[in-house]
């Protein structure tokens, strides 16, 4: 009997929708197998998660869905064939359908740009599908990462790129600000913070609904993880980042001198400074647009 969830990396984000999955009992442990870099190593993760490991790809090929969670990087390494009903979802930031399409053989693909707070059932998930997805596999997949919080389905795959600057970095960006900034919990601070990123997210990148229910759920997520689960900002900061990833490349960008100097300012007199603040996360979100866009190209 083929699983009905296969993961092939299981790492910080898929561990993240794991958890997510398994709190809200959406499928049960024995319905579910992974596959990491080597047999010891899903052993050791299976046990955390009480779910089967396995070293055998065509367990993984021959699931109902089968979620790749490897860094994009580590792709050129993988080699699966998909059985003919199964569903790959993919949460590889930049790779685009088309490019999972060729490399695995198969059209029914979707798109997860999810976020770390999956774990605690309060994340974001933004899904482009496919048109050879069926409607009754794209209801389950709804059903199934909605058990990890809110989800916004994309019609374009375009918006991807912008989806996962807004969601899956700026939750590690939050981390960057309150492990830098002291002031970063000021009540005011974080208002206006909040404005100006719904403003621009609005503004540059989705309509005004859509970008205040991507940036709220955000900043709700984040403090959900770092209540819950005892993390500290930093750390925040460091699961969400990559090297050479469009998170690395914003706290890059908000690390030099000028910006810094610029966002030390906007935290210590919020309202005075925002319009600077402003046009700062403005350059930051075109920075790590223009590396997801280096990714999917
Ligand atoms: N982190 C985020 O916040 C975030 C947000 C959105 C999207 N993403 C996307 O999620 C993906 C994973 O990121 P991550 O932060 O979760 O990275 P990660 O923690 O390093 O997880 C990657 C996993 O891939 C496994 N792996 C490596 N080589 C493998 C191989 N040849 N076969 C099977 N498994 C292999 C690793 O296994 P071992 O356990 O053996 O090392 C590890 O568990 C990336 O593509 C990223 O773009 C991440």
């Amino acid at each position: 009997m083929p699983y009905q969830l296969s993961i092939l990396g299981c790492g910080n984000m898929c561990g993240s929708l794991l958890q997510g999955m398994l709190n809200k009992n959406m499928l049960l442990p024995q319905e579910i197998i992974i596959k990491n870099s080597s047999l010891a190593r899903s052993q050791i993760v299976a046990k955390k998660f009480q779910v089967q490991p396995t070293d055998n790809t065509s367990e993984i090929e021959t699931a109902n869905l089968i979620m790749l969670g490897i860094k994009p990087q580590r792709l050129a390494d993988i080699s699966l064939e998909p059985a003919k009903d199964s569903t790959i979802i993919s949460v590889l930031a930049g790779v685009t359908t088309g490019a999972l399409a060729q490399k695995f053989n198969t059209k029914k693909i979707v798109r997860v740009m999810p976020n770390m707070a999956a774990k605690v059932n309060a994340g974001l998930a933004g899904m482009f599908f496919t048109p050879a997805v069926s409607a009754k596999s794209r209801a389950e997949i709804i059903d199934l990462l909605g058990a990890s919080g809110e989800t916004l389905i994309l019609n374009q795959e375009k918006h991807m790129d912008r989806f996962s600057v807004l969601s899956g970095a700026l939750i590690g960006i939050l981390g960057f600000w309150e492990h830098n900034f002291a002031e970063y919990n000021n009540g005011l601070a974080q208002q206006e913070l909040k404005k100006i990123l719904v403003e621009l997210s609005g503004e540059k990148f989705f309509d005004e609904d859509s970008g205040a229910k991507i940036i709220n759920q955000t900043f709700l997520g984040y403090q959900a993880v770092r209540s819950q689960t005892g993390i500290s900002a930093r750390e925040m900061q460091q699961k969400v980042s990559s090297k050479g990833g469009v998170t690395e490349e914003m706290t890059n960008f908000l690390s030099t001198d000028d910006t810094r100097k610029a966002q030390q300012d906007f935290f210590r007199h919020p309202q005075e400074n925002s319009q600077f603040m402003k046009k700062v996360l403005q350059k930051m979100f075109e920075a790590g647009e223009k590396r997801s866009l280096e990714f999917s190209s």
